[in-house]
């Protein structure tokens, strides 16, 4: 599924409402090359998943947490290879009562769990996006759902 995020607050307004329907034990996975938009996706479900206060990016810091309606997990692994992830315990914040928000995913490709949603975030212009989401596990295919059709009714601009 894509849907074509015309500016920032589109994408903060998606990300917002995934962090709305996000559970305990949620893991979302933002792709996407430098300034994509995965920091801005990441900002917008924190801000829906009720964290007050500024979400910065953990560049460098790798893990930051912040309460909201549970504990968030913001990571960013670009500065990480899979042997220093290892040494992360990244299996224990998958498996753990928090969501967690991780940018660069393909930096730890080895140790991603069996359920996760998965977005990719491309530049299609000065301020156009295009976000490719793909659902593993009915959990993730159920919040899609229900994206999908938040997002429809607010704009037609949707491509399955
Ligand atoms: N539709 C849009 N969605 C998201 N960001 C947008 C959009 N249009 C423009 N932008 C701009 O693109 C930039 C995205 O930066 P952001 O830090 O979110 O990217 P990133 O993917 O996290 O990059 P990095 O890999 O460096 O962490 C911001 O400056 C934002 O204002
Ligand atoms: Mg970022």
């Amino acid at each position: 599924m894509e849907i074509i995020s015309c500016n920032l607050d589109e994408t903060q307004w998606l990300g917002n409402l995934l962090g709305k329907y996000s559970e305990r034990g949620d893991i979302f996975f933002l792709a996407g090359d430098l300034g994509a938009g995965k920091t801005t996706l990441a900002q917008g479900i924190l801000a829906g998943g009720g964290v007050l206060g500024p979400v910065r990016s953990p560049t460098f810091n790798l893990i930051n947490e912040h309460e909201g309606k549970f504990p968030f997990y913001h990571m960013d692994m670009y500065r990480i290879d899979e042997e220093e992830a290892d040494l992360l315990g990244l299996e224990e914040y998958f498996a753990g009562d928090g969501v967690v928000v991780l940018e660069w995913p393909e930096r730890i490709s080895s140790l991603w769990p069996d359920e996760y949603l998965l977005i990719r975030l491309e530049i299609e212009g000065d301020s156009w996006r295009k976000l490719s989401f793909e659902a593993h596990g009915d959990r993730f295919k159920q919040i899609l759902e229900h994206l999908l059709s938040a997002w429809r009714d607010r704009d037609a601009s949707i491509r399955d």
